[in-house]
């Protein structure tokens, strides 16, 4: 068995150790855009290429003849690197171009739930022409509670909200004609109020099978303050539920990532076969759509990976040939929290590249996945970007942020973390803020 795993940083990592656990022990040959330390003991080849440049990526295919490729990312998913690995007969577990719009367009995926019946988004409008009159009355119309959605791949850059991002209304109407201008089509949609959640499924047309829930941080420093950032920590639970989520919120988002997958199938005429990232916000209204992913999300993957006790490679095969099953998948009761060590000037500056960090032991109770960080001679140095993900495993989230936090804090290097991810006290404020929103 020989997989090809087309991916970058810690989500790569994790993939490559679920990979590695299989007992099929698949040979893993691995495609990155830069070395990864963690990826490099795991695979048995490892090939340094820009996973945009389609055909570097195919020569590689075509030299080595994989049974199957992973797709990690969004952008060669995107940009149809499923369609053209297809062309060579090396199957995917990731969507084809006209499937993965459930990511790469917010617009497409608003209609399809509208024109599918499927009752989860805010109100909305898609606009595709240069026509501020309308645009401003549409951002008057939802009394400036508002987000302004680039339509297009930005990664996870092109979402601005009111009173976040956007301080006037003349801002959200410059930006929405901002949009319009780069690429064409701009989303703009009602502000929902409650607490994002995600819920990843293993897809392959309409078999779903569900992974635990999974809050995300996506901003940058404590008490979830300051810019958006690719996600600084997440934690599960061990009923893959969350604390404050009702078992009507996880049932709902379950059935609609089963009306989404159908919908898709419907709609584009082929199976959706891969992993789909639904995220959700549970309101006052019950739970709505916030965006869809086509892939696994970083951190996400981090937690949701170390967990899975079953084969990973019976999964893709199962996802590639449509025999997807509940019983295939099994995670491991577990809670998991993870933290991510970046530089401590990130996201505002790459300005400590090069310098190095060290990591403590790892227990058997904890995951390091490596992201931005490079090797030489024996030394861990620090890139721009996010560096590693630390992930505690334990019965509860409060023993699984133990675990991490104590591993973060002896990090050795110019580097911080969230301290707060995970811990009891922000989790009551979210079962807090659910009881406000909900009485
Ligand atoms: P996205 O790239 O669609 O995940 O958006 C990034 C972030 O913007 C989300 O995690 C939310 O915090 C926020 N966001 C997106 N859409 C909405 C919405 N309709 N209401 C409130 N917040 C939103
Ligand atoms: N952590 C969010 C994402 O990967 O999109």
């Amino acid at each position: 068995m020989k997989v090809l795993l087309l991916s970058l940083a810690a989500r790569g990592h994790a993939i490559a150790d679920a990979l590695a656990r299989s007992p099929q022990k698949p040979e893993i040959i691995s495609v990155v855009p830069a070395k990864n330390p963690g990826i490099a003991t795991l695979a048995s080849q490892m090939y340094t290429a820009d996973l945009m440049d389609f055909d570097a990526v195919l020569d590689i295919a075509k030299k080595e003849q994989p049974d199957f490729a992973f797709v990690a990312p969004d952008d060669p998913i995107g940009a149809g690197l499923v369609d053209a690995l297809e062309e060579i007969g090396i199957p995917s577990v990731a969507p084809k171009k006209a499937l993965a719009r459930i990511e790469a367009s917010k617009g497409f995926t608003r209609d399809l739930l509208t024109k599918h019946r499927i009752d989860a988004s805010p109100a909305y409008q898609v606009f595709t022409e240069n026509d501020e009159i309308s645009i401003r009355s549409f951002i008057d119309e939802l009394e400036g509670n508002y987000v302004v959605k680039y339509d297009a791949l930005k990664g996870g850059k092109g979402v601005k909200v009111s009173n976040e991002h956007l301080q006037s209304i003349d801002e959200g109407v410059a930006y929405a004609l901002e949009c319009i201008e780069e690429c064409g089509r701009v989303v703009i949609e009602e502000k929902l109020i409650g607490v994002e959640f995600s819920l990843i499924s293993f897809v392959s047309g309409t078999q779903v099978v569900d992974t635990p829930a999974i809050q995300d941080h996506k901003r940058a420093f404590e008490g979830d303050t300051g810019p958006n950032t690719g996600g600084m920590g997440t934690y599960s639970d061990s009923n893959h539920s969350l604390p404050f989520l009702t078992d009507t919120h996880l049932s709902r988002a379950k059935e609609l990532n089963r009306l989404v997958a159908k919908a898709l199938k419907d709609e584009c005429g082929e199976p959706y076969k891969g992993i789909l990232y639904g995220g959700f916000i549970a309101t006052k209204k019950g739970v709505q759509l916030i965006e869809y992913n086509a892939r696994f999300g970083d951190p996400e993957a981090l937690n949701i990976l170390p967990l899975l006790e079953s084969d990973f490679v019976d999964i893709c095969t199962a996802i590639i040939h449509g025999e997807l099953t509940e019983d295939l998948v099994r995670f491991a009761n577990k809670a998991t929290v993870c933290k991510y060590i970046t530089p401590d000037c990130y996201p505002e500056s790459k300005d400590r590249k090069g310098e190095e960090v060290s990591f403590p032991e790892i227990p058997e109770n904890a995951r390091i996945f490596y992201g931005d960080i490079a090797e030489t001679d024996g030394k861990l140095t620090l890139g721009g970007s996010r560096t590693a993900g630390i992930v505690g495993i334990g019965d509860t989230i409060e023993e699984a942020e133990q675990i991490a936090q104590q591993i973060c804090e002896k990090v050795q290097g110019p580097v911080r973390f969230r301290n707060d991810i995970g811990t009891t006290a922000l989790i009551q404020q979210r079962i807090n803020f659910m009881k406000t929103i909900t009485s």
